[in-house]
């Protein structure tokens, strides 16, 4: 089964076709990063402005890149060209007639239907629907949550059920218990902010660039690993003690801006000290999300562990995650992540999802829902 799947819940502009939720046929991504790393963050309405521009030449070249005129693999994280491409005349050349060869093997249209930016997600999916309607192809909405956790049968022998899965992503940090595809249960998530948001909020407090907190956080931590320097700043690791699978990491946010304005007091807050925050802020997020995670697993006595969501593209993370793991001899676990490319948001794994949670709806009956958690419209607990 060929599916086309369209992401457009936060700043980018996705779509790719995959084959029977395993293998990416195309994976195409615009971003108006550049416009955001201006404006220090993501203005909603500028990014749904680029969104509306480039939706259309996104699907088209997912379309011509999926077909026989510029196919490419996936394989360990890359692509590697499948064919000679020839996209020089892209994207003005074709006959209409050319859409119906580039569609007529696609059996249904996924899209990301919630959670997400409002102006952003309605991008996706009327442009989801109207292609349904005018090609006349099923469509299935994608919680993107969910969706997420999908990137982890894209590239390596696909994760056996059940599993528990951490999502971490920019606005979200779930904790949740696979069963079964389109059976889960909630086990628990942030009471405030997101392990991303965490990372971002906190890359601003140091003043670093890029709109992107995390990538940035990472990268200054490991220039202090590279010093092996000793640790002089110590940040709480909030609720790691606390009996239940649930997570805070607004106090985190206050300690550092704590510690900053001491730093300023004392005329320490430079580039050595920034690292020594980063690397340290970078520990306390990672070590309650793998804590967390393990006593999950242990508890519902599984053994896959599925990591997903951007911040899973965190080095430090995956690494701490691997440790762990190795040191419980008794208690094998599998654990899986995906490359860092299908971390961050993508539409192969929103085409993944649909696969294995064909659901569809009649395109009438979808609208984007911007609240949507990951167990749906209601509330997780
Ligand atoms: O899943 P995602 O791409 O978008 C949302 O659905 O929100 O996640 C974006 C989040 C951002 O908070 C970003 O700072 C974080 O993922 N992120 C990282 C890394 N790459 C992206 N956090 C830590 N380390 C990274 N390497
Ligand atoms: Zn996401």
């Amino acid at each position: 089964m060929l599916i086309l799947g369209i992401e457009t819940s936060c700043d980018e502009t996705a779509a790719s076709v995959v084959k029977d939720g395993r293998e990416i046929l195309s994976h195409v991504l615009a971003t108006s990063v550049d416009i955001h790393t201006r404006t220090g963050g993501v203005i909603p309405e500028n990014a749904a402005r680029e969104q509306v521009k480039s939706i259309i030449p996104v699907v088209h070249e997912a379309l011509i890149k999926a077909s026989d005129v510029g196919g490419w693999k996936w394989e360990n994280g890359q692509r590697s060209e499948k064919l000679e491409k020839n996209t020089s005349h892209f994207p003005f050349q074709y006959p209409a007639s050319h859409i119906q060869l580039l569609t007529s093997n696609i059996d249904a249209i996924a899209v990301t239907y919630g959670p997400g930016l409002i102006g952003s997600l309605l991008v996706g999916v009327e442009t989801a629907k109207t292609l349904a309607f005018a090609w006349n192809k099923p469509i299935v909405p994608i919680n993107h949550l969910i969706a997420h956790i999908y990137a982890n049968w894209l590239e390596q022998e696909p994760p056996e059920l059940p599993a528990v899965a951490l999502v971490v992503s920019g606005g979200h940090t779930d904790l949740v218990y696979l069963m079964d595809h389109g059976d889960i249960k909630y086990i628990g998530g942030t009471r405030d902010d997101a392990a991303g948001e965490a990372f971002d909020k906190t890359a601003r407090l140091l003043g670093l660039k890029g709109f992107m907190g995390g990538p940035a956080i990472a990268a200054e931590a490991a220039k202090f690993k590279m010093q092996n320097a000793k640790i002089k700043i110590k940040l709480p690791r909030p609720m790691l003690d606390n009996n239940n699978f649930d997570f805070s990491f607004s106090g985190l946010k206050t300690a550092v801006l704590r510690e900053v304005e001491e730093l300023k007091r004392n005329q320490q807050f430079n580039k050595i000290t920034i690292q020594q925050l980063s690397f340290e802020i970078q520990e306390a997020i990672t070590d309650v999300l793998v804590d967390k995670s393990l006593k999950a697993v242990k508890k519902y006595g599984v053994k896959t562990l599925l990591l997903a969501g951007g911040v899973a593209a965190n080095q430090q993370l995956t690494e701490k995650f691997k440790n762990s793991i190795n040191q419980l001899t008794d208690y094998p676990i599998n654990f899986f992540v995906p490359s860092p490319p299908l971390c961050t948001d993508n539409a192969s794994y929103i085409a993944a999802c649909a696969h294995y949670n064909y659901q569809p709806v009649p395109w009438q009956k979808i609208s984007a829902n911007p609240s949507l958690t990951i167990m749906g419209a209601q509330e997780t607990n």
